[in-house]
């Protein structure tokens, strides 16, 4: 059997998805998950963007160095500059197996409007680039990758030829693995074997092939496998498709894909496969939806809550006679099994504990102690406790874990004849008072309804009415987590920072909304504040 790699991209390309932020513990629950399911490599972050991104980075690398994530490559971005190798191998150093992957764009558009370069000068970047990435050694003169990648950035839209001289440039310069990007998912699965065969065919030598595609015309997944079939032998691809506009291919997607049908998708009549355990899929997914704050939609393959959902009678009557009339695969086979009632508010802390390290999370003491709290006050209004309200619970602790602003009271009043009006104090993290204690910042606001109203509230403590920044909001949602009406209110916020155009999520539950909904938008501003510090 052919095995076909698995380079996980859901914590580089998959946090450039609009509002997604990941800091560096939730991207080490997400890189053990990801390990634990049985990918390749774990593309961890991209070291030159941001110190914190480098922070993340390492510890990642060093995670997989003592053990704790066992068998996966981990891989760091850089543009094709000395000084992202560079944060790049330090971020990297402490991997058991490391890979730089390092990237420039080839196609005329990008050179003549994004980089203003020529072809010629493209060239001479990928031959210093990759020759010093190769050549790198740390003190004590080991290299400092054990592989290195090249990409070619839109190399759908590159002129042929020109593709053809930059991958044997960096080929001949020591990329062992050369990616090919679908960068702006314009391809489509006869074009993109067209491509990768003229390039192999051209361009002869001893690197392995990948494919990293972009799902803008919803062909990621159709066209990753298409390259599989005809040599790739590496998929890069990210957990619910997340990533960039329309996203990635969706690793769920290949990896039963690739099972389901394995008997066409064959190169060459010859069987693949890969190491995903596909059991692990569903609580894959569920983790990264809660730790990004991007719901799946319910009828998105795979994962989506619709996927095995059956409403219409002629189907359901179908499925109770045979699953197979209406189900290609088992729900059991992705690891999705009946949402089971496991805890109530007679449960201790150590089964709280053992739970959320099931569902994938890895707390410190502080960490259960905090979500523990909240699991007692929600389990104390609410009859029962399932998987999602823990994930829940999990999810807003670590939105706010970082932040400097934490809820402590809130008064609102509002009604039909009288403009709303909301009093929230804030505890300032990061402040100290006298008696060593934080301080509480308290600010009064109007506003077209009671969430305006704390909203606008919170802004003035945060100083996001233009005292430091002004920010929008662009989205604000509430669900309910489980059945019932004593469900737990899950609100999302998404703001963007009205002169930089960044946006960023947060999220918050409750069994009262309009507590779920300030929290949720003290998690956005908590990031944005961060983030205005970091630049
Ligand atoms: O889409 C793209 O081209 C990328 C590269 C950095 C590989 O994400
Ligand atoms: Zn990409």
């Amino acid at each position: 059997m052919i095995n076909i790699q698995i380079y996980d991209t859901t914590l580089r390309d998959g946090e450039q998805t609009p509002g997604v932020h990941f800091g560096p513990r939730q991207k080490l629950d997400i890189a053990k998950r990801l390990a634990k399911t049985g990918v390749d490599v774990i593309e961890a972050g991209f070291p030159a963007s941001s110190p914190g991104d480098a922070a993340a980075v390492a510890g990642i690398a060093e995670a997989s160095g003592n053990g704790e994530l066992r068998d996966v490559t981990v891989s760091a971005l850089a543009r094709m500059r000395r000084d992202d190798v560079d944060a790049a191998a330090a971020a990297v150093k402490g991997a058991k197996r490391s890979r730089l992957h390092v990237f420039i764009a080839t196609s005329d558009i990008h050179l003549e409007y994004k980089l203003k370069i020529s072809r010629e000068e493209a060239l001479e970047r990928i031959r210093d680039c990759v020759s010093y990435g190769a050549n790198l050694t740390r003190e004590d003169g080991t290299p400092a990758f054990d592989e290195i990648e090249f990409s070619a950035e839109d190399a759908t839209r590159t002129d042929p030829d020109f593709l053809c001289e930059a991958v044997r440039r960096a080929a001949d310069c020591g990329a062992g693995i050369v990616n090919i990007p679908d960068t702006v998912g314009y391809t489509t699965p006869d074009e993109f074997r067209r491509i990768l065969r003229d390039l192999r065919e051209k361009v002869p030598g001893d690197y392995r092939l990948s494919v990293h595609c972009h799902n803008d015309l919803g062909m990621a997944v159709a066209n990753s496998l298409a390259a599989a079939e005809c040599g790739a032998e590496q998929i890069e691809c990210t957990v619910n498709g997340l990533g960039e506009r329309a996203g990635n291919a969706a690793m769920e997607e290949i990896v039963m894909a690739l099972r389901v049908r394995r008997d066409v998708l064959t190169r060459g009549g010859e069987e693949m496969g890969c190491r995903i355990d596909p059991r692990e899929i569903t609580e894959t997914s569920r983790l990264v939806a809660s730790v990004s704050g991007i719901a799946v939609a319910p009828n998105k393959a795979v994962v989506g809550s619709n996927a095995f959902a059956h409403a219409s009678g002629i189907h359901q009557h179908g499925v109770m006679s045979a699953r197979g009339t209406y189900e290609i695969m088992k729900p059991e086979e992705i690891g999705l099994t009946a949402n089971t009632i496991v805890l109530g508010k007679l449960s201790g802390r150590h089964a709280f504990a053992d739970r959320t390290a099931q569902l994938g999370y890895t707390l410190d003491a502080a960490g259960i102690d905090a979500s523990f709290a909240r699991f007692k006050e929600i389990a104390d209004k609410k009859s029962v406790m399932t998987d999602d309200d823990i994930r829940a619970i999990v999810g807003e602790y670590l939105d706010s874990r970082e932040g400097k602003y934490y809820l402590e009271t809130f008064q609102i009043q509002s009604g039909n004849h009288i403009r709303a009006m909301a009093l929230v104090s804030l505890i300032d993290k990061e402040s100290e008072e006298a008696d060593g204690g934080n301080r509480i910042v308290t600010e009064a606001a109007p506003g077209e309804g009671p969430i305006d109203a704390a909203f606008n509230a919170v802004n003035r403590i945060a100083g996001a009415d233009g005292t430091v920044g002004r920010v929008e909001l662009i989205s604000y949602g509430i669900t309910a987590v489980t059945e019932g009406t004593d469900a737990l209110g899950e609100a999302k916020v998404k703001i963007r920072d009205a002169g930089q155009g960044t946006e960023f999520s947060g999220r918050g539950v409750s069994t009262d909304v309009i507590k779920a909904s300030i929290k949720a938008y003290l998690g956005a501003i908590n990031k944005w504040r961060a983030n205005r510090n970091e630049c």
